[in-house]
């Protein structure tokens, strides 16, 4: 059981498979064509469909977002700033480019040390990444905080990357709020909630200005046709997502409850993953686990995740399984 991405491992909406099914030697040969699936994803979220840009995956679009933060380097080596712990790829895609990552450590409970952030600003300081649900933790940020933020911090990009925001049914988007916020950055996927990880689909969505410089950096055909053909389907298909929510969020208080009982510490998470301290043998109990059939992600050599691994909330017959192995390997451990 693969609950160590964080994937939808229910898979895509029956109707979506149907669809690909569906395409044929033109789809593969011709290059594809953006505009329904474009205004299926607008639509969806609330927005005109000049607020969008697809990517190839949410991490696309990280990339795209600090190469456009990046062109400005008056100040010598451009600089990203985020917390520690958090998803690796903002760091990754910062050095690539030839940026530094400066980082803020979080708080004990995974708050975000607000004026540490704003304090850590300096003149070479070109986006901020935060990620609303955290991502390892699951914690919210309330979203009155990131547009007080963005605000403060402006006419540095903040990009809030809300990879599990369909989980936690909150969001930054808001047509109105991008016009007022024109450095505020959303970035979106389709790998969790809509189970297209495989596929490759993600979404940037900010004013239509700001967009301007990461669609110079996006190259033209960057989804290919099977994900542009599977996103009006998967948006479409509300009974599906919401199925998987109700089974994440049903998940996440069964695996609550049994740490509860383990008397292991997990935090209070919106996502569909936990977060918990399984102690200072983390590493044996993944191993443990993968021995049993259960993959969990070690996130035990990350500041602020000492003893802790990060298990996938998902469908809930996988989550009673996981729940079976992790009780005999932590109470095994004793
Ligand atoms: C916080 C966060 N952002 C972005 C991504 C990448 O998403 P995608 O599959 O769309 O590239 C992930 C995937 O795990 C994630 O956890």
């Amino acid at each position: 059981m693969r609950l160590h991405l964080n994937e939808n491992t229910a898979g895509c909406s029956p109707a979506v498979l149907e669809r690909l099914r569906a395409l044929g030697r033109s789809d593969a040969g011709f290059y594809p064509d953006y505009d329904k699936a474009q205004e299926a994803v607008a639509r969806s979220l609330g927005v005109p469909i000049d607020h969008i840009l697809l990517t190839n995956g949410l991490d696309e679009g990280i990339l795209a977002a600090a190469a456009a933060a990046f062109r400005d380097r008056t100040d010598g080596v451009p600089e990203a700033l985020g917390v520690a712990p958090a998803f690796d790829m903002y760091e990754i895609c910062t050095t690539a480019l030839g940026g530094r990552m400066v980082t803020v450590r979080l708080d004990e409970e995974f708050g975000l040390p607000v004026d540490d952030i704003r304090a850590a600003v300096t003149p070479r300081t070109r986006i901020i990444f935060l990620t609303n649900p955290h991502n390892p933790s699951g914690v919210t940020i309330p979203l009155d905080t990131l547009r007080a933020l963005a605000r403060n911090v402006a006419p540095v990009l903040l990009f809030v990357d809300e990879a599990y925001a369909d989980f936690s049914r909150e969001t930054l988007i808001d047509t109105g709020a991008f016009a007022a916020l024109p450095n505020l950055v959303v970035g979106r996927t389709f790998s969790k909630a809509y189970g297209l990880a495989g596929l490759r689909a993600g979404a940037l969505v900010a004013a239509p200005a700001t967009l301007a410089a990461m669609r110079r950096v996006v190259p033209p055909y960057s989804l290919n046709a099977w994900a542009a053909a599977a996103l009006p389907v998967a948006v479409a298909d509300r009974p599906y997502r919401d199925w998987y929510l109700a089974q994440a969020a049903a998940s996440r208080s069964l695996l609550a409850g049994a740490c509860r009982r383990l008397g292991v510490r997990t935090w209070p998470s919106e996502a569909n993953f936990l977060l918990v301290r399984v102690g200072d043998r983390a590493s044996d109990v993944v191993a443990a686990l993968a021995a049993r059939g259960v993959l969990v992600r070690d996130r035990s050599t990350e500041i602020g995740c000492e003893e802790c691994i990060r298990i996938t909330a998902g469908i809930v017959e996988d989550t009673r399984r996981a729940i079976a192995a992790l009780e005999e390997v932590l109470c095994g451990a004793r």
